[in-house]
Order: structure tokens, then C-alpha cells, then sequence
């Protein structure tokens, strides 16, 4: 196991009802003139922006809105957030909804505290070094922003979608309710299941050895994934099966899963790419990329492959052939996700073959190598986007 420190202080209130929570929260951690922050409408949909709206005013706290943040989130909106909390001295940012709006909170937080270019810190021309406090009121178990210190935005004149992370984006508290899930769609469900997952992946394919406590945890979360989603496919009100994903999502990316070890993260560099230039849920490009991934490092390096197979997708293991093996459980993923209702190819996700060699392009900039767990160069990315082309 390599040395690590680990930071992670975010404070949880998991459960029913636990949204009416937020204005005790947030005077807990200091906020008085409050941003809320919010996508599209489902919140207003499901009746949980009245609530929320009412107990703030009757803690008597001070609130303004800013709506409109669309999955894969601009820099448009974040610009607009920025000038709105300086000019009217914000202290506290309230995302509600999923890892969308919470991206793009955090952004907004270290963008107005800071004088420059808030796309500095995604360009790695600055580093964040303050922001605004940031809570969140989850609505989809996926992104695990909301125990994370990361932060993705797409820059919308040039479509390059980057992450930066700081401790400082850590939501001082995120309020985790099961039952404020149960409105999403069945293919939101399945994509942000599909984004846990490869969080955990991201950690589990590593070549860092004696990381036993760290595999076993990744395996659990796993196969709580395997085992809940199709529950809450079939039956979307399972309070029980939401709450189990809707943890795991959580410990899929707060980095538990993935300190004292070398990590890879190719998979999701390299669906990026998709979502920023077609708009693609990120989940489902993550279900495209992922298992081809898979396939691509098998031959280089097939070990975790094996262990992946044999304890998450109990396949029997073939002494004599362990890539048999390996290939076993990399189609049981297969399976898994086309029957949750992932996509497996560019035509699916609106994903085009000429547009592969730009991407790549993107993707690598001026690195000579992508991942860790098989260094891909620039020729591995164009073979992986290949062969989503079916
Ligand atoms: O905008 P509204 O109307 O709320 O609709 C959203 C949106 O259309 C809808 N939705 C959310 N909760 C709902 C609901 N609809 C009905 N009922 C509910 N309870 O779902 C759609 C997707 O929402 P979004 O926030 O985009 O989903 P997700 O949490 O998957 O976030 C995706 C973004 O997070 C980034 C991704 O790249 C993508 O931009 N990521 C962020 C990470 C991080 N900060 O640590 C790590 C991830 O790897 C990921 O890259
Ligand atoms: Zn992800």
C-alpha cells in the first residue's frame, strides 16, 4: 500500500425527510445570504424546491436562485453565478439536484472568491486556494460530487469538458434522501448506476499491490450496484434498494475506495471527450467506453481483469486460461449493462466516427500517455473510440 493522507469532511444527513434539515445546516456551517442553485425543473416537479423554499424562509434566512444548470454544465452559467454571488455578497451556495449542479456550484464557490478567470483552475493556470461554503441536497445517485472534492465543466466556446479538485470544493454537508430518487427516470437511474461502478473501477484497476482492504471494498460496492439496480429498475419506489445505491454512490468517489493506490481514470477521460461534443449522460458514454477499455488492456494486463471476473461477477476461474477468465467477466458486465438499458456503441449514444481522431486529439493534448493501469498512447484512445463503432 502506498502512503496517503486522506481529508474528508463532509458532514452527512442521510435519509427520510432529512431536506428539511438544510437551514439548520447551513447556519451550522456559517451561511446567511444563501445561493440556490438548481438544474432544469425536476425539482419543482417533485415538490422538493417548496420544500426547501418554505424552510428556509420560515428559518428566515436570505436566499436567491439561480436555475438552469443542463447535465454536463457550461461555463455560461457559472460565469453568471460568479457575478451574481460578488455583487450580492453570498456566502453560502445550496445545490440541489445532481452532479451536474453541484459541479457547478463548487465552481461558482471558488470562482468568486477568486480574481481571475474561474477556468483557470479547470486549465491548471491557477490553483484554488478558498471558496465558498457549498452544501447539496442530492436528487440522483451518480456523480458522487457530493462527497468529492472534484469538479467537471464544459468551456463552451471550445467544448473541452475538464475536471479540477480542491479539499476546498468539499460540500461542508451533504443531505442524502432515498426517496428524493425515486422521480428519476429508469435510464438516469441506470447511468448513474453505470457511474458508480466505473468510479469504482477508476481505483479498482491499479497495479499497486497488498491493497486488500481497499479490493474488498471496491468488490462491496460493486455488487451492491449489481444487485440494487435491477431491483429499482423494476420497482422505483424501493426506498431500501435506493438508499443501498444512493450510499454507495457516495463511497464510490469520496476516495475511500481508492487511497494507497495508483489509480486509472482513462475510462472517463476518454468518455468525456463524448459528453462534451454530443451532450451524451455521462453514465451512459461511460457504459460505451468502459468494458471496451476492458477488452483493450486484457492482453497487456489481465490480472485485476481475473480478480474482477472471479469476485464481482463470481465466474469460475480457468487455471489453465485466466484471460478466458477475465473475458468472462468483462462480457458479464456486457450483459449487465444492456440489460439495464446502457448503450454499447456510438450509433446508440449519437457519437460519430469522423469526429475520432479530434477527440483523441483533445483527450491527450500534450500528454504522450493516458491511465495508469495500461499506459494508452494517443493510437490506443483511437482504437477504443474505434471500436465502439459497430
Ligand atoms: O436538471 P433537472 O431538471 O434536475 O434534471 C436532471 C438532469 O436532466 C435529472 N434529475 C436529477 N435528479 C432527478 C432528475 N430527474 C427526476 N428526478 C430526480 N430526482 O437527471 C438529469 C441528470 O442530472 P445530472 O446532474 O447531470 O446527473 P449526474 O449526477 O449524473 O451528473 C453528471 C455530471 O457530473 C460529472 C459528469 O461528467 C457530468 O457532467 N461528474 C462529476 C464528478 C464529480 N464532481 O466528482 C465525477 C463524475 O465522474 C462525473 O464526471
Ligand atoms: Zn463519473
Amino acid at each position: 500500500m502506498d502512503n496517503f493522507t486522506f481529508y474528508s469532511p463532509t458532514y452527512f444527513d442521510f435519509g427520510k425527510d432529512s431536506e428539511l434539515h438544510a437551514p439548520q445546516l447551513i447556519k451550522q456551517f456559517g451561511g446567511s445570504r444563501i445561493l440556490l442553485h438548481y438544474g432544469g425543473g425536476s425539482i419543482k416537479k417533485s415538490g422538493l424546491y417548496d420544500r426547501v423554499t418554505d424552510s428556509l424562509k420560515k428559518a428566515g434566512l436570505f436566499y436567491l436562485e439561480l436555475a438552469g444548470v443542463k447535465p454536463n454544465p457550461r461555463s455560461g452559467l457559472v460565469y453568471e453565478g460568479i457575478e451574481l454571488c460578488k455583487r450580492e455578497k453570498v456566502d453560502f451556495i445550496l445545490a440541489i439536484g445532481g452532479g451536474s449542479t453541484i459541479d457547478s456550484a463548487k465552481a461558482i464557490a471558488a470562482g468568486s472568491v477568486y480574481d481571475g478567470d474561474f477556468m483557470d483552475f479547470y486549465q491548471g493556470k491557477a490553483t484554488i486556494e478558498k471558496a465558498l461554503p457549498v452544501g447539496t441536497i442530492l436528487t440522483i445517485a451518480a456523480a458522487g460530487s457530493e462527497g468529492s472534492p472534484n469538479t467537471v465543466i464544459t468551456h463552451e466556446e471550445t467544448q473541452v469538458k475538464k475536471g479540477t479538485k480542491s479539499d476546498f470544493l468539499r460540500p461542508r454537508f451533504s443531505i442524502l434522501n432515498p426517496e428524493l430518487t425515486c422521480t428519476l427516470p429508469a435510464y438516469q437511474t441506470a447511468a448513474g448506476a453505470t457511474d458508480i461502478m466505473i468510479h469504482v473501477c477508476e481505483r479498482y484497476f491499479s497495479n499497486t499491490k497488498e491493497v486488500e482492504i481497499t479490493d474488498r471494498l471496491c468488490e462491496a460496492i460493486l455488487k451492491t450496484i449489481i444487485y440494487e439496480t435491477p431491483r429499482v429498475l423494476k420497482n422505483p419506489d424501493n426506498y431500501e434498494a435506493r438508499a443501498n445505491i444512493m450510499w454507495a454512490g457516495m463511497l464510490a468517489h469520496n476516495n475511500v475506495c481508492g487511497v494507497g493506490r495508483e489509480q486509472d481514470w482513462a475510462s472517463h477521460h476518454i468518455e468525456h471527450e463524448l459528453s462534451a461534443l454530443y451532450d451524451v449522460t455521462h453514465g451512459a458514454g461511460l457504459a460505451v467506453i468502459a468494458p471496451l477499455w476492458m477488452r483493450h488492456v486484457l492482453d497487456k494486463n489481465p490480472d485485476k481483469l481475473v480478480s474482477f471476473a472471479v469476485r464481482v461477477w463470481n465466474i469460475d476461474y480457468n487455471m489453465e486460461n485466466p484471460k478466458e477468465t477475465a473475458l468472462k467477466g468483462i462480457e458479464a458486465f456486457e450483459s449487465f449493462l444492456k440489460n439495464i438499458g446502457m448503450p454499447s456503441s456510438f450509433d446508440e449514444i449519437g457519437a460519430k466516427k469522423e469526429d475520432i481522431t479530434h477527440m483523441a486529439d483533445k483527450l491527450m493534448g500534450s500528454k504522450t500517455t493516458e491511465g495508469n493501469y495500461v499506459k494508452l498512447s494517443k493510437e490506443d484512445v483511437i482504437k477504443i473510440y474505434e471500436s465502439a463503432v459497430k
